[in-house]
């Protein structure tokens, strides 16, 4: 037994040595360059020479005045250092009402521990009517209208185009978009145009938003949309588990993303990753990838924990997310996609995944609908293929996984190793599985049949980043190994 064991253990170290002539099988690690860079430019802004508080330009934190003039003008005049170091826009203790105001390039905004900035509620019918508060912008070009409705959309609370160095940050500061008025219209069919989110940057670079709440957005919380080197750190992000849409981050057609210790409890999905909708999303062609999330705890009330899709059409690659918790939640992992999508999911990377009180831990959708309009191309068929999930525990799970691709769109190589679902609360058979295709190996309860065949000895490469993690428990030689018994 013992020597049979060796002999195993000798051959696949032949294997791993002939393997290591290849090229790297690479997840970015997208975190370890954010904080590479930010320990670069790090001095570089905290230095922002120039730095004013917002009540320099009349503003008054009493929760009632308007301050979205302050707020403007403030920018506008730090406009002028932005060739020289940057600036700092300081909000101190207090509650500052205010309606939609941009951002600048070599940007710090910086709340105090009791700032307070509050989204105007939108209490007038007027204020639709394309007023300062909350002005409408243009559709963005990879979804062709807005994503609710067709037609323009309101621009978020806070809101960046074209810039390069920002950073929000807050010593625990709140963002607070006063959701609930928009969710009723939303609920009511009252609203003339999608609403908007609490920040989004489009198309910009170097964003860092850290150590800050964000309450009740309207919206999606945070929408990085054609974005690289994006950073969301020691956030978290809180809306009824009811709220319609109230998503926490979402990375749409973003590279070189970094999220990590974020608690995020909302209405619908905690992280999204996102990449352009249908024919507007194939035909923009901007992809997200190289994303990683790490240490994220939350409950997604509707939603799910992570989610790839459901619009995706620019492609998503080369994902890693690990050490996440999730409770209270209808869905663990979720990737959504449907015919007319086109595009990809691939070289995806969950592992160490905890959940407790979870409808379905893993769950994957072909026919998610939702189109833009009537001119999608149903022939636009998504791939969807290799996508690794790895250490995961569940308590309280009424169903394991529903993973249903399409007769002409079978999902390849999906591979699930060491899964353990408890207390399992369903009557129907935990795993359902229809056109996919791949491996598994411990995998409690017993996992589908097109998924049955191992993973290991002969399959760990077909298997997206399992050779890394067979070399990881190999090297360690103290009875893991055992089992990995074939
Ligand atoms: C993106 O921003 C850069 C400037 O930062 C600009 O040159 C470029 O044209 C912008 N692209 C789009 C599509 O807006
Ligand atoms: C961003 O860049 C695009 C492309 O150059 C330009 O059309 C647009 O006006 C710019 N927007 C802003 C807010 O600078
Ligand atoms: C921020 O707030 C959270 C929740 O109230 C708390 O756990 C955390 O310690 C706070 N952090 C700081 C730096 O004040
Ligand atoms: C829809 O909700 C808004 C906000 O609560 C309310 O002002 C409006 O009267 C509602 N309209 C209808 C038709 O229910
Ligand atoms: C939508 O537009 C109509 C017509 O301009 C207006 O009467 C209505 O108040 C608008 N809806 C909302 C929610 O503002
Ligand atoms: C955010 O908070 C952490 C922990 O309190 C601290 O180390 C870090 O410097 C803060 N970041 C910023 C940008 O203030
Ligand atoms: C399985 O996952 C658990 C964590 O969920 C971990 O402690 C254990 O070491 C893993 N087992 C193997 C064989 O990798
Ligand atoms: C599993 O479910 C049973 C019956 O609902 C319950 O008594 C037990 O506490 C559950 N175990 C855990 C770990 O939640
Ligand atoms: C699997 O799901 C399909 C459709 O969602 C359903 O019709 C079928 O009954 C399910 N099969 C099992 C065994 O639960």
């Amino acid at each position: 037994m013992r020597r049979s064991y060796q002999l195993v253990v000798a051959v696949l170290v032949v294997v791993i040595l002939v393997r290591e002539g290849e090229a790297e099988e690479g997840v970015v690690g997208s975190c370890e360059n954010a904080a590479a860079a930010k320990a670069m430019g790090e001095g570089e802004r905290r230095r922002r020479p120039h730095s004013v508080s917002i009540t320099e330009f009349g503003a008054v934190g009493d929760g009632v005045t308007l301050n979205t003039k302050a707020f403007q003008n403030s920018i506008f005049y730090l406009n002028s250092f932005a060739d020289k170091g940057g600036a700092k826009l300081f909000v101190p203790p207090g509650r500052w009402l205010t309606g939609s105001f941009d951002l600048i390039s070599h940007l710090t905004l910086c709340l105090h521990h009791d700032a307070v900035i509050l989204a105007s509620p939108l209490l007038l019918p007027h204020v639709f009517q394309n007023s300062a508060d909350w002005p409408i912008t243009e559709p963005l070009p990879s979804y062709g209208q807005g994503r609710e409705l067709p037609g323009p959309r309101h621009r978020s609370l806070i809101y960046g185009r074209n810039l390069t160095d920002i950073v929000i940050t807050g010593d625990n500061g709140t963002i607070d978009g006063q959701g609930s008025i928009w969710w009723d219209w939303f609920e009511n069919k009252t609203l003339n145009y999608t609403r908007p989110h609490l920040v989004e940057f489009i198309n910009s670079t170097g964003i860092v938003i850290s150590n800050l709440t964000f309450t009740n957005s309207p919206f999606w919380a945070i929408h990085p949309i054609y974005c690289s080197h994006v950073t969301v750190q020691n956030v978290r992000i809180l809306a009824p588990p009811e709220s319609p849409n109230t998503d926490g981050i979402d990375p749409d057609s973003c590279d070189n993303v970094c999220i990590e210790d974020c608690y995020i409890s909302t209405g619908d999905d905690l992280v999204a990753i996102k990449s352009g909708w249908d024919e507007f999303g194939i035909s923009y062609g901007r992809p997200s990838t190289n994303i990683e999330i790490r240490r994220l705890v939350g409950a997604s009330g509707r939603g799910s924990g992570i989610a790839i899709g459901s619009e995706m059409s620019g492609g998503v690659s080369e994902v890693r997310a690990e050490n996440i918790q999730f409770f209270n939640s209808r869905t663990g992992i979720r990737l959504k996609t449907s015919p007319g999508r086109g595009g990809y999911v691939r070289n995806i990377y969950v592992s160490d995944m905890k959940m407790v009180d979870v409808g379905t831990a893993i769950r994957f959708t072909s026919q998610f609908g939702e189109h833009p309009d009537e001119f999608y191309d149903p022939t636009a068929l998504p791939l969807i293929e290799r996508i690794t999930i790895k250490d995961v525990v569940g308590v309280n799970i009424k169903l394991a996984g529903v993973l249903e691709g399409l007769e002409a769109d079978t999902f390849l190589d999906i591979c699930f190793f060491n899964i353990t679902l408890n207390n399992i609360t369903s009557n129907k058979s935990p795993w359902n599985c229809s056109y996919v295709q791949g491996f598994s190996d411990l995998v409690t309860p017993e996992i589908c049949e097109p998924l049955k065949e191992r993973i290991y000895p002969e399959h760990y490469s077909d298997c997206y980043h399992l050779s890394n993690h067979l070399w990881t428990s190999l090297s360690n030689q103290n009875g893991d190994v055992q089992l990995l018994s074939w």
